[in-house]
């Protein structure tokens, strides 16, 4: 790894053991990848993934600590996933119980440490910190230091911002020394895509199957999809984004994609085209069949398959404002159908807090809130990490949430039918 004169004197210690130790574990990680520089992370913001103050986190505190103690700070203000912990949510006695005192103890000592390490403000928790709403919206060529899977995919896929998939440690780390090592999708190369992606469907693919599909199918690699624009058009809207929101998420959860172009859509594919496609790309083919089989092949493990739904977590990732309001007119027209007037089973819409505040100066607030539907800014697989929770029916259209926990995928059709009672 060539270092600047800068970097090179504060891996020697000259500005102290601390940030010498960051700088020498971000080289390290770097020169494993074989990165030969490193470069300043550009974004106005950072974010950071690691959330919740749960007990077993002893080491990161210390780490915080240290950081803090040394005047190491953050070198830019950061945006942090969601909390775990919503009093919104339905929960019980035994569910609080493990929460309070097993899991999630040191929430408000952590929250301190990340206040003083940098935290943009009081309600920049959320993975979707790239919302107006939130104001943590990288711009295009951006170099980064995040680690959250869903936020890495969509910053560098619709935003053309750059950045590898990091480990929480890691995204911290890049975040106090303001730089990280080039290499993969930092760079030109490690941006071109491997597989190319042709949607032969029928009608416009529900963006978590087909994210999944994908994800599956080309794992870490780049993706080149061809024919979504037939679905999605040709500019980045409120709905293509809401879209690519809940699809990249998909791919980078069913798989580990942290980058994907889409033809004549997204940034990259408009200014490059076809030239983004790297010689001897892969061909996958996406048709009806290719995703009744992906859905068909998701494992149920509920112990009772039968189960009645307990629970229905909606927005994992956190949902859009446009989204919050398309769902809550799908909901109530949903139970005017049933002839029922409020959900039949116990629903949270999750979303950041910025856009739950912009959501409930609309009018729409109050009318989802008729429907029975409940609001929050939590984390579902927070919530589901609760080994009682684990145990419950738990239903979702996330296929974030079905693959790190037990909750049960099904289409967004398939769910408003089962939270406004019109299921057979
Ligand atoms: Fe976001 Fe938590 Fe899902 S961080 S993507 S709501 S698992």
């Amino acid at each position: 790894m060539k270092l600047t004169t800068e970097l090179q004197a504060i891996l020697d210690g000259e500005k102290g053991e601390v940030l010498s130790k960051v700088a020498k574990t971000l080289v390290k990680y770097g020169e494993i990848f074989g990165a030969e520089e490193m470069v300043p992370v550009t974004s106005k913001y950072n974010h950071l993934v690691t959330s919740f103050g749960l007990k077993a986190l002893g080491p990161v505190y210390e780490l915080m600590d240290q950081l803090i103690e040394s005047g190491n700070l953050s070198t830019q203000q950061f945006s942090c996933d969601p909390r775990p912990l919503d009093k919104n949510v339905p929960s019980n006695f035994l569910l609080d119980f493990i929460f309070k005192n097993f899991m999630y103890s040191r929430q408000d000592f952590y929250e301190g440490q990340l206040t003083k390490l940098g935290l943009k403000d009081k309600n920049a928790f959320t993975c979707a910190c790239y919302m107006d709403e939130v104001g943590n919206k990288p711009e295009k060529g951006d170099i980064l230091s995040w680690a959250e899977s869903s936020a890495v995919v969509y910053a560098n896929s619709v935003l053309g911002a750059r950045c590898n998939r990091n480990s929480g440690i890691i995204d911290l780390m890049g975040s106090v020394l303001g730089y990280v090592p080039k290499f993969g999708l930092l760079t030109d190369e490690g941006r071109k895509a491997t597989w190319v992606v042709e949607i032969k469907t029928t009608k416009k693919p529900e963006a978590q199957l087909l994210g999944s599909a994908i994800g599956m199918k080309v794992m870490e690699e780049v993706s080149y999809i061809k024919g979504l624009d037939k679905w999605l058009g040709t500019e980045l809207d409120d709905a293509a984004c809401t879209y690519l929101k809940d699809f990249g998420a998909a791919t980078a959860s069913n798989g580990a994609v942290g980058l994907y172009h889409i033809d004549n859509l997204t940034p990259e594919a408009v200014e490059s085209g076809v030239a983004l496609i790297a010689e001897g790309a892969k061909t996958y083919v996406i048709d009806d069949a290719e995703l009744e089989r992906v859905y068909r092949e998701y494992p149920v493990i509920w112990k009772n398959k039968d189960a009645k739904p307990k629970l229905c977590f909606m927005g994992c990732p956190h949902m859009s404002l446009e989204q919050l309001k398309s769902w809550t007119d799908k909901v109530e027209a949903g139970l005017k159908a049933t002839g029922k007037s409020k959900v039949v089973i116990p629903t949270v819409f999750t979303a950041a807090p910025g856009v739950l505040e912009a959501f409930n100066k609309t009018e729409y607030a109050a009318r989802l809130k008729a429907t029975g539907v409940i609001t929050s800014y939590i984390c579902p697989l927070m919530y589901m990490n609760n080994p009682l929770a684990g145990k419950m029916p738990v239903i979702t259209s996330s296929n974030k949430l079905r693959t790190y926990t037990t909750a049960r995928y099904y289409t967004d059709d398939e769910i408003l039918l089962q939270i406004t009672g019109g299921a057979k």
